[in-house]
């Protein structure tokens, strides 16, 4: 089968004939139609990333058709189409993953590739109504927005409540944009920031209230401006999702409501720098790390897209030949929404 290999880091990814796999016990083997980046696959490549075993096959996320069961798995499955929950092993605890946690696609091979076995638990059924391409950049980002926006944020969906008010940083992120999707169809009012301004137009076009760019030095003083409780307000999000870190998380307490919670599921900018202490006890904020989520939380998604009929956002579709080029695109920081590779017709 054709796959793409990591042989080495700070290497280019390389496309190869590698032997196909086959299912084994309690197993399914799927033919991958299309697989979506992550910025974790870029990390990897870096050498920036905990635990990195080479060589393998990248890829988190995947989609395909069933085409082998493996003993004890109900035949039915064969000739369906599968989405693979790539969040493993997070063991009995809903808290927090147990010792045995891994994400696919490092140190097990990954999605980039005509054929992989999962365990049949993790496969799900593909909702009717996305393509291939469109349900690819589902798994990954997809359950790390769904946890640290509904399970970690506790986002008040509609109902009697005032919709809450959610501020997303970063909105050209593959998480962030489902993290968008997910408060607005939850019925939130939400805000974004990006470094584009294109990117904020994009996002405003999809639902969002309006946004900032965090290029600006005052960006938190114009966001609040924007929202109309004035540049000096205490704040007014009662929710904000954060992957970048960095000295900028500093400004997102101060942009927090007083009671507001503020998820960090990356540190794409480094370390949190400069935060004042007072802001954070006086106004009773609550910050929090997240990461990935569990079998339930990956169903919920699932359910909540197709419910939705909620389409993820495609940046740009490359060939599985051309990887090399989807990660630098992906490296560059140009995209908005996924990065797709279509693997098979
Ligand atoms: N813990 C987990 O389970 C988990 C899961 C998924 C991702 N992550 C982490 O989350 C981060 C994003 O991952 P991804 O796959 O969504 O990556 P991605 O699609 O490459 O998104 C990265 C985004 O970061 C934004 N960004 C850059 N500098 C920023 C700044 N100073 N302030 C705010 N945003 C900034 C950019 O948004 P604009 O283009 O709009 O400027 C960029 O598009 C990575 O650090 C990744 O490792 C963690």
């Amino acid at each position: 089968m054709k796959a793409i290999l990591l042989a080495e880091t700070h290497q280019a990814v390389q496309l190869i004939d590698a032997p196909a796999p086959t299912a084994g016990p309690g197993e399914v083997l799927i033919n991958i139609r299309a697989a979506a980046l992550n910025h974790r696959d870029v990390f990897i490549q870096q050498g920036m990333y905990p635990g990195i075993k080479l060589p393998v096959i990248l890829g988190s996320d995947g989609v395909g058709i069933v085409v082998e069961v493996g003993m004890g798995v109900d035949p039915v499955w064969r000739g369906q189409e599968v989405i693979i929950n790539c969040s493993h092993n997070w063991g009995p605890n809903p808290k927090f993953y147990g010792a045995d946690f891994k994400i696919l696609g490092m140190p097990d091979n990954g999605t980039f590739a005509e054929y992989i076995a999962v365990p049949a638990k993790y496969i799900h059924h593909k909702p009717a109504h996305l393509t291939f391409g469109q349900a690819a950049a589902l798994p990954l980002a997809g359950v790390t927005a769904w946890r640290a926006l509904m399970t970690r944020a506790g986002l008040h969906t509609t109902g009697t409540q005032t919709p809450e008010k959610v501020l997303i940083t970063g909105i050209g992120g593959g998480a962030a944009l489902f993290a968008l999707q997910f408060a607005l169809g939850a019925g939130a009012e939400v805000w974004v920031t990006s470094g584009s301004d294109e990117k904020l137009a994009k996002a405003k076009e999809l639902g969002a209230k309006g946004g900032v760019n965090y290029r600006e030095a005052d960006w938190a003083k114009t966001l609040m401006a924007q929202t109309g409780v004035g540049r000096s307000a205490r704040g007014y999000f009662d929710v904000i999702i954060d992957s970048a870190g960095g000295a900028g998380f500093a400004k997102l307490v101060d942009v927090a409501a007083p009671g507001g919670r503020i998820a960090l599921f990356g540190g794409t900018k480094g370390n949190l720098t400069d935060i004042v202490p007072p802001k954070v006890f006086f106004k009773q904020l609550v910050i929090f790390g997240s990461t990935m989520g569990t079998e339930h939380e990956f169903a919920d998604m699932i359910a909540f897209v197709t419910a939705k009929k909620m389409i993820p956002i495609i940046d740009q579709t490359f060939t599985l030949a051309e990887a090399e080029l989807a990660m630098r695109r992906m490296d560059e920081g140009k995209q908005f929404g996924k990065i797709v590779l279509e693997v098979g017709t």
